[in-house]
């Protein structure tokens, strides 16, 4: 069930280039929050930022009672969520969307496709798929190895392969180009650039894998009212902050064609 929350920022790291991490607890239990669904943070400090900003569940600790936000900076929102301190409140809606499906028997192989800050809901997926058994590769991909982050965070849960466009680290290429990614799993998930995503929905389907994909369009209330996030699916109009983020490609032909 949503609910909306003054968390306390408990920790705030640099993650390099334009990233940054933030720690949050509200001194409670937290709702149950899967991986692929998203939060819709509050910027407050900043007059030209009226909407709440989508952003995903990096990392949970239902034990501690934290979640973790992995956040880039590309605009005056996310510049102001930079700028906020340990101490600092942060008000969040939570947790909104359908996240990724997780039920694979133990023992199958799933494949983790991330570009860019799309790589920020894939951590707490490989997390909660190691615990299920589930053997994962992280196939992470960006234009130049500063804008890879957490990569090495992903080591204790999967083989972690990468691959740049200029060859700064890794791989050079696409993500699609890497051999990884051509071997058989049974399951590829992918959030990322758009055409990122595509190319990896397109291979997916040719190979007959099962595969799914996190949307990111832009967002307004984050709730299915304002129908300023609708994506054309094969069942029609979705609001991709209700209906998805997350949509399984076999009805998604139109998207990615
Ligand atoms: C479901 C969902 C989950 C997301 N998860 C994360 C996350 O975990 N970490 C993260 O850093 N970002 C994430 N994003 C993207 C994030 O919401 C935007 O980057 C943020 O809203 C931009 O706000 P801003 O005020 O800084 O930039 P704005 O001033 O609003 O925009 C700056 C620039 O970024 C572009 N932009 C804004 N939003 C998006 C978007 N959704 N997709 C592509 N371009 C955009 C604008 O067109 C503009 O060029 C997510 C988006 C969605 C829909
Ligand atoms: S953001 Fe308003 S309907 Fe999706």
């Amino acid at each position: 069930m949503k609910e909306i929350h003054d968390f306390t920022i408990l920790e705030r790291r640099s993650l390099g280039d334009s990233y940054f991490s933030l720690l949050l607890g509200h001194g409670g239990k937290m709702q149950t929050t899967l991986p692929g669904q998203f939060v819709e943070v509050q910027v407050e400090g900043e007059p030209k930022v009226m909407l709440r900003r989508p952003i995903s569940v990096h990392d949970v600790d239902e034990v501690a009672g934290t979640m973790t936000l992995m956040i880039q900076i590309v605009g005056s929102g996310t510049r102001r969520l930079a700028q906020l301190g340990v101490g600092e409140r942060l008000n969040v809606v939570y947790p909104l969307g359908h996240g990724f499906s997780t039920d694979l028997p133990s023992g199958s192989h799933a494949l983790l496709v991330g570009g860019g800050a799309g790589i920020a809901p894939l951590f707490y997926l490989a997390k909660v798929l190691k615990a299920r058994g589930v053997e994962c590769t992280v196939l992470l991909g960006g234009r130049s190895a500063n804008l890879i982050p957490v990569s090495d965070a992903f080591e204790p849960y999967g083989r972690v392969c990468v691959t740049t466009d200029d060859g700064s680290r890794g791989h050079k290429g696409l993500v699609v180009s890497h051999p990884a990614f051509a071997e058989r799993y049974d399951m590829v998930y992918t959030c990322g650039p758009t055409p990122m995503m595509k190319a990896v929905a397109r291979s997916a389907a040719e190979r007959g894998l099962r595969c799914e994909v996190s949307l990111e369009n832009m967002m307004a209330c984050g709730v299915g009212a304002c129908l300023c996030c609708v994506t054309d699916t094969d069942q029609g109009h979705r609001c991709v902050c209700k209906d998805g983020p997350v949509f399984d490609i076999s009805t998604m032909q139109k998207w990615y064609k």
